[in-house]
């Protein structure tokens, strides 16, 4: 159908739409961006807490398989150095610092080592943690600040040690590890819960504050994984075979994750990939969230084996 020409007027109104859509698309960095969408930390020097087991190990494996150079952080010095010597020994840039991460001068000695060896840091995965248990009576305050300081004060120190680095790279991204229980609670684990909680409001916390400064911050919440801790949890119950059957069926999957498979989550976040993400957390459960209704878990999740 041929235009109908509405005089000048129409097409001055027209010359006019195009140069404002001209304008936005000036103002708008629409354009796809190049490259495939693989995780690459090629030139990259990425830390890892919590590196000498569980998922912190399968996170910095994974780090150092997508090119990076890896510094494992873990105040456990056996399994730390022979995970980083394994990486090393199969040709990656692996390194194993000795570090509590309750103590802000140990991070800070850590970090500061991590950027002299490496020249820089440009990425941090915090997932050094612990389990412990009881209901709020239950909890002794020694108890109580032991969680706090190991699954939440270390990821603010954490931040506060790793953020000045990564604005001299002019950028970053930094991945905290949270649960599922960082969204919903389990029984018997009031100080965990609450830790984990805090670190999603810190995340993004962190995350607007320096989104300006091009340093993004994202949570994985995982469900159920086969790590030492959680093989720990199962083994304190009275029947560790019912009780991980229950943990298999309590999510969609049928069965628990493996550490490699939220070190992916962990990657991904932490990579060019996920560019327009921060202050986000992705759950990586295999469905133990979805059900209406919540979760079947108490029957058998880690820690039921204990009274409140
Ligand atoms: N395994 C699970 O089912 C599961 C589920 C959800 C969330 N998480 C979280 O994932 C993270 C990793 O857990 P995991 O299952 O791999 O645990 P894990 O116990 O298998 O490994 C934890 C690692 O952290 C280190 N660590 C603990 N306290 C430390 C400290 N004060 N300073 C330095 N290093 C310390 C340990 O030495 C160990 O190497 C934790 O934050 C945990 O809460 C685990």
């Amino acid at each position: 159908m041929a235009a109908i020409d509405l005089g000048g007027g129409g097409n001055y109104l027209g010359r006019r739409r195009k140069s404002r859509e001209r304008e936005l698309d000036e103002k708008i960095d629409s354009k796809g961006k190049k490259g495939p969408m693989i995780p690459s930390f090629q030139n990259k020097v990425a830390i890892v807490t919590g590196a000498a087991m569980g998922i912190g190990e399968a996170t910095a494996l994974k780090f150092s398989e997508l090119g990076a150079a890896v510094a494992l952080l873990d105040r456990n010095e056996e399994k730390g150095a022979a995970v980083a010597g394994s990486i090393a020994a199969s040709g990656g840039r692996a390194k194993f610092y000795s570090c509590d991460v309750g103590s802000g001068a140990q991070i800070q000695r850590a970090v500061e080592g991590v950027a002299a060896d490496w020249g820089g840091v440009d990425v941090l995965a915090s997932c050094a943690g612990i389990q412990r248990y009881g209901d709020v009576v239950a909890t002794e305050e020694a108890l109580w600040d032991e969680v706090m300081t190991v699954n939440l004060k270390s990821f603010y120190l954490l931040c506060r040690s790793v953020i000045p680095f990564l604005l001299q790279r002019g950028g970053g991204s930094i991945v905290a590890v949270g649960s599922v229980q960082s969204i919903t609670a389990l029984p018997n684990s009031a100080a965990y819960v609450t830790s984990k909680h805090g670190i999603l409001g810190l995340v993004r916390a962190v995350a607007l504050d320096y989104a300006p400064k091009k340093i993004r911050v994202n949570c994985v919440l995982p469900g159920a994984i086969d790590t030492p801790m959680l093989r720990s949890s199962i083994g304190m119950t009275p029947d560790p075979h019912a009780v991980l059957d229950a943990c298999n069926r309590s999510h969609a999957l049928g069965r628990i994750g493996k550490p490699s498979e939220v070190a992916d989550a962990i990657a991904y976040l932490a990579s060019d990939a996920a560019s327009f993400i921060t202050g986000a957390y992705l759950v990586v459960d295999g469905g133990m969230l979805v059900p209406a209704g919540g979760m079947a878990f108490s029957e058998g999740g880690t820690g039921a084996g204990h009274g409140s």
